[in-house]
């Protein structure tokens, strides 16, 4: 596939609420981003992080303030920033091809073009087994994947990521956060991406948002100056996790008043933030 070089990010003055009557989402929230960057956004449960996203994917509209991507405007949905969520939606009667294939049969690809884009991705998420099974026959992490390979059969200059792996056991989770993390730096696009889970953030980002408060903020921009690829039980990763630790807690410190973190069991630093 050929290289993208991603895209400059530019949000100023972010402003968001719902509606005139409620509460301020977020307010004067500013990101920028180099091109090819991977940023990783962490913050309890409420403070607007998929809010903030939803905008930069263009499908909610902001209140206020500056969204751009390389001078662009957001202000719609596009196949240069494409947004992967939790659930995989795919069609489930529809083979790994078909699936992965759908955005470029939409565009109306020439058949040959086509099919020699799709085995590509699909060799790029590691799926060749599979590219002629039915996606409701595959394990959720391979359903992911899948889903992964539809989004970046479209060649985004940015992949937008909502929590894309808490519902996925470890082992499945580790592989699939080294496996994008090199994607993203093979193909130069940018990511932003939302987590609770702190190792995650630290395997994946180039550097972390910490959000907090209401209305949130970006209280904390924490360089992850780390080599790739990233281990987990590597010292300097484990110590670059401690010092990410602390600064959430600092963050959930000064924001005292919201307490909603929610836990998850399955998950260790999941714990440990909502032990705060
Ligand atoms: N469609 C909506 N209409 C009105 N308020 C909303 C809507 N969606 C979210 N909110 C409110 O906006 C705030 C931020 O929600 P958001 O989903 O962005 O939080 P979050 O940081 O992603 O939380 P979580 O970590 O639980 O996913 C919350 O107080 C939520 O109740
Ligand atoms: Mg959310």
């Amino acid at each position: 596939m050929e290289k993208r070089n991603g895209v400059h990010i530019n949000i100023k003055d972010l402003t968001h609420r719902y509606t005139a009557k409620s509460p301020i989402t977020f307010e004067k929230v500013n990101i920028e981003a180099d091109p090819g960057e991977a940023l990783v956004i962490i913050g309890r449960s409420g403070c607007g992080k998929s809010t903030l996203l939803h905008i930069l994917a263009g499908l909610l509209e902001k209140s206020s303030g500056i969204v751009r991507l390389d001078e662009k405007d957001v202000t719609e949905p596009s196949s240069h920033w494409i947004m992967m969520f939790q659930a995989p939606h795919l069609f489930p009667w529809m083979t790994v091809e078909q699936n992965v294939g759908t955005g470029l049969r939409f565009a109306h690809w020439p058949e040959k073009k086509m099919k020699k884009r799709i085995a590509e991705v699909i060799n790029l998420v590691g799926l060749d087994e599979y590219a002629k099974n039915n996606t409701q026959d595959l394990s959720g992490g391979q359903q992911q994947r899948v889903a992964l390979a539809r989004s970046l059969v479209m060649e985004p200059d940015l992949l937008l990521l909502d929590e894309p792996f808490s519902a996925l056991d470890a082992f499945t989770r580790a592989t699939l956060q080294k496996d994008v993390r090199a994607i993203s730096k093979q193909l130069e696009f940018n990511l932003v991406m939302v987590t609770h889970d702190i190792d995650e953030a630290v395997i994946m980002a180039d550097r972390a948002l910490v959000m907090a408060g209401s209305p949130g903020k970006i209280v904390h921009d924490f360089k992850v100056d780390l080599d790739d690829p990233r281990e987990r039980q590597d010292p300097k990763v484990q110590a670059m996790r401690a010092s990410l630790m602390e600064i959430f807690h600092h963050a959930a410190g000064v924001s005292a008043d919201d307490s909603n973190m929610e836990g998850d069991d399955a998950n260790q630093s999941d714990i440990e933030l909502a032990g705060n």
